[in-house]
């Protein structure tokens, strides 16, 4: 039996998309592996009138794909109830503290609360203060804060938004989601690095010539335009997800995988990234671009999608050279890009090793590449001799892809997060610190690319991003091992 944590969840957003698609499947995941059993219980709330049955049918139809049987669900569903309720009125924080203290009574919860906001970045200061003010945050148990992203808009936005919160809730409460971290392929990235000496021993610049990492996503927009148009690329995925996925590649190894020294390490990396260089012509380190119709023009353009301005100069799409200003890793590399309506839908990382410096042979740069998403596993790529005579050289592919069956055994970053959450494990989440430094780097291009003229690059939808991605590399003499081709 897996050990049970005994606990309140309070869900922020309970009607919203995030709450419906990730948040009850991962509770119900957990329900269904043991991890929580008879002593937890869920109050959802946003404004929408709902009663607890209409709340726990919708539970219900959320998990309907993953459950072990009619009654099971509905066994799991009588933990969840409904408070209507908005964020903005001090009256119904008294009712939902009745609420959770008389749910605390009923399941012996004793007093151990995890507060989700799964809502508007806009609402997480009033409602943090409100829960310290009208004592939903209980003294006997654990009062544990998820929150979700985006944590700001800039490195001010962010650290007004930190310090309102840090006046209700200590930094070690507080559990900021990026579910890049909560990744199993993201997590390992540590584990290939630091378990195996003949990977350990080439992760350095006399190996390496660089790194690629590539977060693509097929969508576009969707119903988020009005959302996205405002934030763009660089810091919808950049200033979080890709720097956190550089700072576990590039991390010297920590002493212990507690949350203290794996942030310190990745804290030590985002610290030392150098200004980039950012401009309108071929010195850039970052470029960005925008998706026009597809070729066949099936696929609208981004400035004819719903809810965005149709002279919208927002990127949906960015790559970039990084430099981290260390001895170790100066000479190294580390390309980024990341973009809605490409050709795939990917996460993937390429590690591209040196060629030999010998003249014995017309070698190729051996790859190793780790497929995040949908795939999961690990390729490399090196140099075989070709049969036949001379010391012909031919690629030879060593692969090992996770199964289907194992990928769908497999916990989704939501239901490995959330048990994070309630064993208080920060080792996957992200720290201030990292935040903070993640938004000034971001800051600089944001900065930079807003006082340019009116332009922005196209790229035509379900393509690998604008021909200016590829200069970016070409001009260091490297190309994308990703292409789509
Ligand atoms: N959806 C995703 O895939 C995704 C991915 C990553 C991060 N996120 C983040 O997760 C959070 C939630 O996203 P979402 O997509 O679920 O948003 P959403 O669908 O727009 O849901 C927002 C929720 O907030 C509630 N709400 C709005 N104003 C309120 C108020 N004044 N008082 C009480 N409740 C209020 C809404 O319910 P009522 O209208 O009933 O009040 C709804 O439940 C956001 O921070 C988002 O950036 C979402």
């Amino acid at each position: 039996m897996s050990h049970e944590t005994k606990a309140l969840f309070i869900i922020f957003g309970a009607t919203g998309d995030l709450a419906h698609r990730k948040l009850y499947p991962a509770i119900y995941e957990l329900y269904k592996k043991g991890y929580l059993s008879k002593s937890f219980a869920v109050i959802g709330t946003a404004r929408r009138e709902w009663s607890d049955d209409y709340f726990q049918e919708v539970v219900r139809d959320s998990i309907a794909d993953g459950i072990e049987s009619e009654e099971h669900a509905k066994e799991f569903s009588t933990h969840f109830r409904y408070q209507s309720h908005n964020v903005k009125d001090t009256a119904h924080y008294v009712t939902l503290k009745k609420l959770a203290d008389e749910l605390d009574e009923e399941y012996g919860l004793e007093g151990n609360r995890i507060f989700y906001l799964s809502m508007s970045p806009s609402f997480f200061g009033t409602i943090t203060s409100h829960l310290k003010a009208q004592s939903l945050a209980t003294d006997e148990g654990f009062n544990r804060v998820v929150i979700e992203k985006p944590f700001g808009t800039d490195f001010e936005s962010s650290k007004e938004l930190n310090d309102e919160i840090n006046s209700s809730f200590a930094e070690d409460q507080l559990y900021r989601i990026d579910h890049y971290l909560g990744k199993e392929m993201v997590q390992n990235i540590l584990a290939l690095r630091f378990s195996n000496p003949l990977l350990e021993n080439s992760w350095n610049k006399e190996t390496i010539a660089n790194f690629q990492v590539t977060l693509s996503e097929d969508l576009g927009v969707e119903e988020r335009g009005e959302y996205y148009d405002k934030s763009g690329a660089l810091r919808d995925m950049v200033q979080n997800h890709v720097l956190q996925v550089v700072g576990m590649l590039t991390m010297n190894r920590p002493d212990s995988f507690t949350p203290e020294d794996v942030r310190r390490e990745k804290l030590a990396i985002i610290e030392s990234l150098k200004t980039p260089v950012v401009t309108q012509d071929e010195t850039t380190d970052f470029v960005r671009g925008q998706y026009s119709d597809s070729s066949d023009q099936k696929v609208k353009a981004y400035r004819n999608e719903d809810k965005v301005d149709p002279e919208s100069l927002t990127e949906t799409f960015v790559a970039g050279q990084i430099t981290i200003d260390t001895d170790e890793w100066r000479d190294v590399p580390v390309y980024v890009r990341t973009g809605k309506r490409m050709a795939e839908k990917l996460s993937r990382i390429d590690i591209v090793f040196k060629e030999t410096t010998s003249d014995l042979f017309n070698d190729s740069p051996s790859t190793l590449t780790i497929f995040i998403n949908p795939d999961q596993g690990v390729e490399l790529v090196i140099n075989n001799k070709k049969i036949g005579p001379g010391m012909d050289l031919e690629p030879m592919t060593l692969a090992s892809l996770r199964s289907k069956e194992t990928l769908k055994n497999s916990p989704e970053a939501y239901e490995k997060l959330i048990l994070d959450v309630l064993n208080g494990d920060e080792t996957h989440f992200a720290h201030w610190g990292e935040v903070a430094e993640s938004w000034k780097y971001v800051d600089q291009i944001r900065q930079t690319w807003d006082s340019f003229e009116d332009h922005i690059p196209f790229y035509p939808a379900l393509s690998v991003g604008p021909a200016e991605a590829n200069q970016l590399l070409e001009r260091n003499g490297h190309h994308w091992v990703y292409t789509a081709e």
